[in-house]
C-alpha cells in the first residue's frame, strides 16, 4: 500500500528586485535549503518557495531613473536573483514574482472578499511613510527626527483617501490564537514583542495607494493600487494556487511549516499576515521564523547603506560549501552575528579542514598505508568503540531537536560533537602502534569504525553543504547508492565492508588567511 509521505512547506521572504542582494539574504534563503533538504532526508515531501516582491513607489522611481518600465526593470534584475540562487545551490520548488497573473488574481480575490464582508473600508489617511521602506507609520512609532524607526531615513507626510483594513477588530482573536499555540512565533523574545505590540493596540492599516501606479489594482476601484506588504504577504499562498482552479498544491501544503525571515519584518509575518487569513477564513500557518541579521562593522548590512559583502565573491573565493557551512554554523538562534572575512576564513580552517577535512585525510591516509586500503571490521575492537559509537547513534535525534526548531547553527555543532569524538579516538585508539604492534585485528575495527562515522557525518551535512558528499564519497571508495543518502541509511554498519580507499586531496585545503585577506 502506498503510504502519503508527510508535507513540509517552507518560506523564505520574497526579495525585493536588486542586482545587490548580499549574505544578509543569502542566509535565509540558504537556511531555508537546508530545512528543505533536510525534511526530504528524514522522507518528507518538502516543499521550498522563495521569489520576488516587484511593486511599490521605490521600484517605480528605479525604474524611471532607469529609463525604463516598472516589469522590464524587474524583468532584468529577477535573472540575477535566480543565477545567484543556482550558484548557491538553492534548489527551490517554486520561484513566485508578484507580478505573475497568478499572484495578482489571489490578491485581488482576497482583497475584494475582505472588502465586501466589510473589513475593508476608505477613509481619509494622514500618516508618515517610508518609501524605501513602504511602511506607514504612525507619529508615536516614528525615531528621532521624524526618521523612520526600521532604516533611519526621513518619513514623509502623506495625506490620500485610501482603503483601510480593519485589523483592530482582529486584535484579541489574534491575542488568542498566541496564546493557544505558543511557540507560533519563534524565537521567544519575539513572541513576547509582538504580544506587547498588540497589547499596545492594533491600529486599522492602510492597504492602498493612489499616488501611484506600480502595483496591483483595487479590484473594485482603479484609481488604487493595493500596498505592496498586502500584495506581498499573499506569496505564500498564490504560489500554491489558492482560489485557483488548480488549488492541488495549496490542498496539499497548506498551512506552511515555517515561515523563515529576519527579525526586521516579523511584525508583518506575526500579526499583518495571520490577521488577513483570519479576515478571508483561510487557516493559519504553523510556525514563523525570525533569524537575526548580519552585521558588518557599522550595522547590519544592507543594501541601502552599502556596506554589503557579495556572496558571488565569496563563492568564487572559498567554494559554495564553505559559505553555506560558514552562514548556518555561525548565526546563533534568533541573535545577530557579525561578518567578518577573517571570521570566515577563520570557521574554514577550523571546522572543516582542521575537524572535518583532516578526519578524512588521516582516515584514508592510515587506512592505505597500513591495511592497503581496504576498509572491512577485524574480529577485534577495542575499549573505545562502544561510546562512538553511542554518540553516532544518539547524533541524528540530537541534531533533529535542533533542526526542527530551525535551529541550524546549534544541529551542526550537533554533528561536529560525533566528528571531535571522532577525531578523539584516533588519538585514543591510535592506529599507528596498533599497525606497529601487528594487532591487526583491532586495527581493522578501528578504521572501519572511522569510515563509517565520516559515512554519517557526510549524510548528515549534505543538507547544509550539498557538494561534499560526492568528494568524501570518492575517497572511501563508495558509490552515492552504497554511501545512502538519506536517514534510513543512518544505522551503524552500512559502509560495506571491502570498499576500497582512493586518497585525494584535502577535500577543504586551509586557507592562508595574510595572503587570502592580502589580495583584496
Ligand atoms: O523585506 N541579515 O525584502 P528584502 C540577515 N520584500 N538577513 C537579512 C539581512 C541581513 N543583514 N538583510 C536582508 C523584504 N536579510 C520584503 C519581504 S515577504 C512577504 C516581503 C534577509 O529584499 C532577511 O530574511 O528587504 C530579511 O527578512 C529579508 O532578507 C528581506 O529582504
Ligand atoms: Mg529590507
Amino acid at each position: 500500500m502506498m503510504t502519503e509521505k508527510p508535507t513540509f512547506y517552507i518560506t523564505t521572504p520574497i526579495y525585493y528586485p536588486s542586482d545587490k542582494l548580499h549574505i544578509g539574504h543569502a542566509y535565509t534563503t540558504v537556511a531555508a535549503d537546508a530545512m528543505k533538504r533536510y525534511k526530504k532526508q528524514r522522507g518528507y515531501d518538502a516543499y521550498f518557495l522563495t521569489g520576488t516582491d516587484e511593486h511599490g513607489l521605490k521600484i517605480q522611481q528605479r525604474a524611471e531613473a532607469a529609463g525604463q518600465t516598472p516589469k522590464e526593470f524587474v524583468d532584468g534584475i529577477v535573472d540575477g536573483i535566480k543565477s545567484l540562487w543556482r550558484l548557491l545551490d538553492i534548489d527551490y520548488d517554486d520561484f513566485i514574482r508578484t507580478t505573475d497573473a497568478r499572484h495578482e488574481q489571489v490578491v485581488q480575490k482576497l482583497f475584494q472578499k475582505i472588502y465586501d464582508q466589510g473589513d475593508i473600508y476608505k477613509a481619509e489617511y494622514s500618516g508618515w511613510y517610508c518609501t524605501p521602506c513602504e511602511t506607514f507609520f504612525t507619529e508615536r512609532q516614528l525615531a528621532e527626527g521624524h526618521t523612520c524607526p526600521d532604516c533611519g531615513r526621513p518619513v514623509e507626510m502623506a495625506h490620500e483617501e485610501s482603503y483601510f483594513f480593519q485589523m483592530s477588530k482582529y486584535a484579541d482573536r489574534w491575542l488568542k490564537f498566541i496564546e493557544e499555540n505558543p511557540d507560533f512565533i519563534q524565537p521567544e523574545t519575539r513572541r513576547n514583542e509582538m504580544i506587547s505590540f498588540v497589547k499596545q493596540g492594533l491600529e486599522d492599516l492602510c492597504v492602498s495607494r493612489t499616488t501611484f501606479d506600480w502595483g496591483i489594482k483595487v479590484p473594485f476601484d482603479e484609481k488604487h493600487v493595493v500596498y505592496v506588504w498586502f500584495d506581498a504577504l499573499v506569496n505564500y499562498i498564490s504560489a500554491l494556487g489558492f482560489g485557483s482552479g488548480d488549488d492541488a498544491k495549496f490542498q496539499k501544503y497548506w498551512p506552511a511549516d515555517v515561515h523563515l525571515m529576519a527579525k526586521d519584518i516579523i511584525r508583518f509575518h506575526s500579526i499583518i499576515w495571520p490577521i488577513i487569513l483570519m479576515a478571508a477564513g483561510v487557516e493559519l500557518p504553523k510556525k514563523v521564523v525570525a533569524h537575526g541579521w548580519l552585521l558588518m562593522q557599522d550595522g547590519k548590512m544592507s543594501k541601502s547603506k552599502g556596506n554589503v559583502v557579495d556572496p558571488v565573491v565569496l563563492v568564487e573565493k572559498y567554494g559554495v560549501d564553505a559559505i553555506r557551512f560558514f552562514l548556518l554554523r555561525e548565526m546563533a538562534y534568533g541573535m545577530d552575528a557579525n561578518y567578518s572575512e577573517e571570521a570566515l576564513i577563520n570557521c574554514i580552517n577550523t571546522d572543516l579542514a582542521n575537524d572535518y577535512g583532516n578526519l578524512l585525510s588521516r582516515t584514508t591516509a592510515m587506512i592505505t598505508k597500513f591495511l592497503g586500503g581496504v576498509v572491512e571490521p577485524g574480529a577485534e575492537g577495542t575499549e573505545f568503540d562502544v561510546e562512538l559509537k553511542e554518540l553516532a547513534a544518539a547524533t541524528p535525534a540530537n541534531m533533529a531537536q535542533y533542526m526542527d526548531k530551525v535551529d541550524i547553527a546549534n544541529a551542526v555543532a550537533e554533528v561536529w560533537k560525533l566528528v571531535a569524538k571522532a577525531n578523539k579516538y584516533v588519538d585514543d585508539t591510535a592506529p599507528w602502534a596498533l599497525n606497529k604492534n601487528g594487532e591487526t585485528e583491532k586495527l581493522k575495527t578501528v578504521m572501519y569504525n572511522l569510515a563509517e562515522v565520516l559515512r554519517q557525518v557526510t549524510i548528515l551535512i549534505t543538507p547544509v553543504m550539498p557538494h561534499v558528499a560526492e568528494k568524501v564519497w570518492a575517497q572511501l571508495g563508495l558509490s552515492s547508492e552504497q554511501a545512502g543518502s538519506d536517514w534510513t541509511a543512518l544505522e551503524w554498519g552500512g559502509f560495506p565492508a571491502g570498499a576500497k580507499i582512493s586518497r585525494g586531496e584535502p577535500i577543504f585545503p586551509r586557507i592562508d588567511t595574510a595572503k587570502a585577506l592580502g589580495a583584496e
